[in-house]
């Protein structure tokens, strides 16, 4: 195992009814003047944003508020956001939404104090040294942003995708999460939350980090539990049980604790970001073509953990063949994406010739010559994935 440091001080207000405490919540983290940032109209279409309106008045908190923030966020919307912030005086951000609403905000956190362009800090020119304090009401489990320092924007100049870690300034400061503000997600953006959060866990998993056994059996764990309430939400989608699991699964897929210890990989990730920048289709969707693919290329490859990952999450038979036990537990994974009702090849992504080579080299020069860890892959590496994925 290797040395790390986990911190992690989000406040999780979990359960039915919690939004009303975002008030007493914003207060108790020292806000004044709160801007409320949400997405495309479910929140206001749920009435959601009219309780959390209703709960910051009774707290004697004001707000303003930012409105609009689509799937696969883009930049004009954090300059709008910064503008708006300083001319109003916020002193906290409050993200009503998921991970695009949320990465947004954690953007307009950074940028509001710095005296320079937001986008400095996503290209590597700047550091985030100050940030103000981001609160956040989950709508959709999906991204883990509601308990990780990551935030992912789209430049529309080059449709650029570019992640900024920074969970020391950019960790929210309280998440609320009621399961029941999920019960309105259409199956589809479950499912595509499911593929995320499980390719979350995917991601530190396949390591090379030896006696990693506690992480290790965390993940299986949440795996596990994740594959056996997706179906149940997606059937049911207002079991009160299954949407709980779901939302928690999501948290602890992406704040870190199934990492500790582990030399990450996120090759899939920086493959699926080439691809929603390029056709903006939903991250999970994304994840759900692009991930068994990298895991077919590295049962050729590299074939050890994901050998242990069929038979540990998918309950394959142990053989001395462990292509083959690793081939079998990737055909259970598509065969779960595909009951869920995931895309599993470019085609029905809807992306019907795919820019290969565009893609490719997008991603490394956003990434660098080698791209992951678990096998540093090069560009023809990369191409390869993609192509396992037509
Ligand atoms: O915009 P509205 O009208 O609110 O509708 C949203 C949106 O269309 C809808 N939705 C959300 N909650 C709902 C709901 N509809 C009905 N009822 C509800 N309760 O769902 C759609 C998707 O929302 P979005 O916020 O885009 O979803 P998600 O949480 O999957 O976030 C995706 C973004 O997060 C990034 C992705 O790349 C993508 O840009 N990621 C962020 C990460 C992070 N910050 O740590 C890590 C991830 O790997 C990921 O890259
Ligand atoms: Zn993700």
């Amino acid at each position: 195992m290797n040395n790390f440091v986990f911190y992690s001080p989000t406040e999780f207000v979990f359960g039915r009814n919690t939004e009303q405490q975002v008030g007493a919540l914003a207060r108790k983290h020292g806000a004044h003047k709160v801007m409320i940032v949400y997405g495309g109209g479910s929140v206001v279409r749920s009435g959601l944003l009219d309780r959390v309106k209703q709960a910051l008045q009774t707290a004697g908190i004001t707000y303003c508020e930012l409105g609009g923030i689509q799937p696969n966020p883009v930049d004009t919307k954090v300059y709008e956001g910064i503008s708006l912030c300083r001319a109003e005086q916020a002193d906290m951000m409050l993200a009503v939404g998921g991970g695009s609403v949320i990465d947004t905000a954690k953007a307009i956190a950074a940028g509001v104090p710095y005296n320079g362009d937001f986008w400095d800090f996503y290209i590597g020119k700047a550091q985030v040294t100050q940030a103000l304090k981001v609160g956040v009401v989950l709508t959709i489990p999906a991204a883990g942003s509601e308990g990780s320092g990551n935030t992912v924007i789209t430049k529309l100049d080059g449709l650029q995708k570019l992640s900024l870690r920074v969970p020391e300034h950019l960790r929210p400061v309280f998440s609320i999460m009621n399961p029941e503000l999920t019960f309105t997600l259409p199956s589809y953006q479950t499912a595509c939350g499911v593929a995320d959060m499980m390719a979350h866990i995917m991601e530190r998993y396949f390591t090379n980090t030896q006696e990693v056994e506690v992480a290790d059996r965390m993940c299986e764990g949440v795996l596990k539990a994740i594959i056996t309430e997706a179906p149940k939400a997606i059937n049911h989608p207002t079991d009160y049980g299954a949407r709980a699991n779901l939302m928690w699964a999501g948290m602890v897929a992406h704040n870190g604790t199934c990492g500790v210890g582990c030399e990450e990989d996120w090759a899939s990730h920086f493959l699926e970001h080439e691809i929603s920048a390029l056709y903006n289709v939903t991250h999970g969707a994304g994840l759900a073509v692009i991930f068994p693919a990298w895991m077919t290329w590295m049962a050729e490859h590299h074939v050890d953990k994901i050998a242990q990952y069929a038979i540990r999450v998918w309950d394959v038979p142990v053989s001395d063949d462990k292509k083959a036990v690793a081939m079998e537990g990737i055909r259970r994974l598509r065969d779960f994406f595909h009951s869920l009702g995931l895309p599993l090849t470019f085609s029905e992504l809807g992306v019907e010739q795919p820019d290969i080579d565009r893609l490719t080299e997008s991603l490394h020069r956003n990434k660098g010559e080698r791209v992951g860890n678990y096998v540093k892959l090069t560009r023809q590496d990369s191409r390869e994935i993609f192509q396992l994925a037509l």
